[in-house]
This record gives structure tokens, C-alpha cells and sequence, in this order.
């Protein structure tokens, strides 16, 4: 007990960097607390003390503002960062090492009793502020999930997902024994960043080709005045005009 507990602080002080001693970690971490009352939670629920094991998760979120049912799974060294707003649902399991912060859902879109409604964290995933989590599929090992992402399908493991519903935009395994604090990546591939960049450079590409087809006394002479047509690109007055012309 007391040397999980030393590799829990352990795994918080390796994590955190604004954690700066075993005494603040053991006393000023709610996500710590809550592993705690929920081990004894689940200890209750396992020997068929229901109401007594919810009653013990009710007692942990009041106190720590984190919802675990008594009946998820909650692996080693799983640090709850700031803590606040997670709900942690009943078939949830989290695996070793994953790191969660203020905010997240591992929660299910169905109703069905005793099926398997929410997600399985693999070992070392880390699900960033806000993110949701919904149904009962696998995040693979080392996975990340963005800041506010919704996530409603399977994830393979290293693989970075972001957004609403979750996209994946980096699928790595290579990169998946890194961890990210707060699963900020900043070398991303967003692919929606990338077509609006591939737009920019199609338009400008554009304008160069008009303006070189154009002689410069066409351009000169024929291009609609900025008085008419108030953009600063002298580009887009070119190819009006040429339309016009045309
Ligand atoms: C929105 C919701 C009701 C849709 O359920 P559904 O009809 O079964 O939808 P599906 O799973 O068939 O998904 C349909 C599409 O919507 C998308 N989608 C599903 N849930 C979404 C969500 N929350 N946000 C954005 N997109 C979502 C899916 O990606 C899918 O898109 P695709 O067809 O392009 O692949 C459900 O996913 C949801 O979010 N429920 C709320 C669950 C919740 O808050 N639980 C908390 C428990 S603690």
C-alpha cells in the first residue's frame, strides 16, 4: 500500500512540473485523493456492498470534484491532474500510467445494462482539459487525445486525436513512449490546417499567373481602381478585370 502510494506521488512529481514536494502531492492533489477513496470504493463494491461503495464514490466527488463509479478500473500511477469535472463512467477502464485532466468524460452513448458502454484507456494515454470520451471502445497505448476533443471511435495506439468528432492527426507508434503534458502537441499535422494552407497557396499562385499573363500596361491601364473595388490585392482587381474584359 504505502509503496503504490510512494510511486503514485513518484509518477505526480515526474508529471506535474508545478508539483514541488511528496507532502504538497499528498496533500494538495484531489486527483490522488480520488485514486484513494476510490480503491476503497471499489473494495466495497467488489464485496458486494453497493450502496455502500457508491455512497464512498459519492463522498470522494464531493470532496475531489472527480466522479469514478466503484466498478471502473483504474490501473497504476493514473494521475488525475486539477481533477475538477472528471466523470469517470461504470465499464470504464484506465490503464497504467494514463494521465487525465480537469474536465474529462470517459462516459457511454448507450443505455444498455451490463454491456461494455464506456472506453478502455490503454497504458499511457493522456486525454487532455474538456475531452469526451464516449462508448465502449479501446484508446490504444501512448494514444492522445486533444484538449476538448470528443472522441466516439476506436484509437490506435500513438496516435494523437483532436477536435469534434476526434480526427486523428498524428498516428505514430514511434512517438507514443513520449508523454505530453496536457496532450499539447506542437509539431501537428492538422489536416484542416494544411487544406486551408494548400487554399492560400492555390489563390496566390492565382494572382501571379494573372498578373504575369497580364503585360504591366494592361495591368496598369486596365485594372479596376481601388476606389471601385476596395481589396488590397492588386491580384484579385487584375483577374476581375480580366474577367470583365473577357
Ligand atoms: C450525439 C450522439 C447522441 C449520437 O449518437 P448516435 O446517433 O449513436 O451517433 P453515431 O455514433 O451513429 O454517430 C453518427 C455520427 O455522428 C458523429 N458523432 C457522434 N457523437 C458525436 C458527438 N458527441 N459530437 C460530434 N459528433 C458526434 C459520429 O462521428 C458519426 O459521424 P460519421 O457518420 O461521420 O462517422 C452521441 O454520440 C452522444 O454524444 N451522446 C451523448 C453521450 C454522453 O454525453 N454521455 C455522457 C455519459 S457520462
Amino acid at each position: 500500500m504505502f509503496r503504490t502510494l510512494r510511486s503514485d506521488i513518484a509518477c505526480i512529481l515526474e508529471r506535474d512540473p508545478a508539483a514541488r514536494g511528496t507532502l504538497e502531492v499528498l496533500f494538495c492533489y484531489p486527483g490522488l485523493h480520488a485514486i484513494y477513496i476510490h480503491k476503497l470504493a471499489r473494495w466495497l463494491w467488489l464485496r458486494r456492498l453497493y450502496w455502500l461503495g457508491r455512497f464512498t464514490s459519492h463522498v470522494g466527488r464531493f470532496l475531489t470534484g472527480i466522479e469514478i463509479h466503484p466498478c471502473a478500473r483504474i490501473g497504476s500511477c493514473v494521475f488525475i491532474d486539477h481533477g475538477m469535472g472528471v466523470v469517470i463512467g461504470e465499464t470504464a477502464e484506465v490503464g497504467d500510467g494514463c494521465t487525465i485532466y480537469q474536465g474529462v468524460t470517459l462516459g457511454g452513448t448507450s443505455l444498455y445494462r451490463g454491456t461494455k458502454r464506456h472506453p478502455t484507456l490503454a497504458a499511457g494515454v493522456v486525454v487532455g482539459a474538456g475531452a469526451k470520451v464516449l462508448g465502449g471502445f479501446t484508446v490504444g497505448e501512448g494514444a492522445r487525445v486533444g484538449s476538448n476533443a470528443v472522441v466516439v471511435k476506436e484509437v490506435p495506439a500513438g496516435a494523437t486525436v483532436v477536435g469534434i468528432p476526434g480526427r486523428i492527426v498524428e498516428d505514430q507508434g514511434a512517438k507514443s513512449e513520449r508523454f505530453n503534458a496536457y496532450a499539447v502537441v506542437l509539431e501537428h499535422d492538422d489536416p484542416y490546417a494544411k487544406a486551408i494552407q494548400q487554399l492560400v497557396e492555390h489563390s496566390q499562385e492565382l494572382e501571379r499567373t494573372l498578373a504575369s499573363g497580364l503585360s504591366n500596361k494592361t495591368v496598369v491601364t486596365c485594372c479596376i481602381p481601388k476606389v471601385l473595388c476596395p481589396t488590397k490585392s492588386v491580384g484579385f482587381r487584375v483577374y476581375l478585370t480580366a474577367l470583365i474584359r473577357y
